[in-house]
């Protein structure tokens, strides 16, 4: 009887031990942290240099750096250095700087690679968070990785929705980026 018991006892606390180390689904996916923010990128297009944010520096075999290439722009990669507000306004007060590169690595359809920092300055938040994955730029809503981050977002990790909020010829995009961490620290 005590043998039993204290068998009953074992199973439960491995059971309680294995539950807490996987949580069920629905806990683990509750954001710890959400944050909604918009970036700007004009593009360099032979006029607006004292105006672009972002500049092609590679392009494949017969295209130039000044447009981007035919063929779903295949083969080009631009860096950019572009304002980040908290609203969809290009004009208002800039809180940081979204920097990194994006890459045309599709043949058949319009997706990017995107990897690029957040340098967040203002009253608000102070540090970077850290994004990457492909993005297929003709669906509306597009996951990316949150692979971590610095300052106030020291070890973050989640996931950003990004889509597509405003579009202007091949000069300027706007990205609204809904950002939900799932681990915090
Ligand atoms: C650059 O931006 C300023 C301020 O928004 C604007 O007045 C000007 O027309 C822009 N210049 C170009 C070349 O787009
Ligand atoms: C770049 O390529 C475009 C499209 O082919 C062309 O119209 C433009 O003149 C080229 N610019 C330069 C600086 O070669
Ligand atoms: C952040 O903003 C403050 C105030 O505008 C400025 O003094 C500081 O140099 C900025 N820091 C960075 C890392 O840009």
């Amino acid at each position: 009887m005590v043998a039993r018991s204290s068998s009953v006892l074992i199973f439960l606390f491995v059971f309680l031990a294995i539950s807490s180390a996987f949580p069920k689904n629905k806990d683990k996916y509750k954001p710890c942290k959400h944050l909604v923010l918009f970036f700007h990128d004009i593009i360099y297009n032979g006029q607006n240099a004292a105006n672009a944010t972002s500049a092609i520096v590679a392009a494949p075999q017969g295209s130039n750096l000044t447009i981007l290439a035919p063929n779903f722009h295949f083969g080009n990669i631009a860096v950019f250095d572009d304002p980040i507000t908290l609203d969809n306004n290009l004009h208002s007060k800039p809180i940081g700087r979204a920097q990194g590169m994006y890459i045309y690595d599709t043949k058949n359809t319009f997706t990017s690679w995107l990897g690029f920092s957040f340098s967040l300055n203002s009253t608000d938040y102070q540090g970077t968070i850290n994004f990457i994955g492909a993005d297929p730029i003709m669906i509306k809503y597009r996951d990316i990785s949150v692979v971590g981050g610095t300052g106030d977002f020291f070890m973050h990790r989640g996931v950003a929705t990004i889509d597509t909020d405003s579009y202007e010829g091949e000069v300027y995009f706007r990205l609204k980026v809904d950002i939900k961490f799932y681990e915090c620290w």
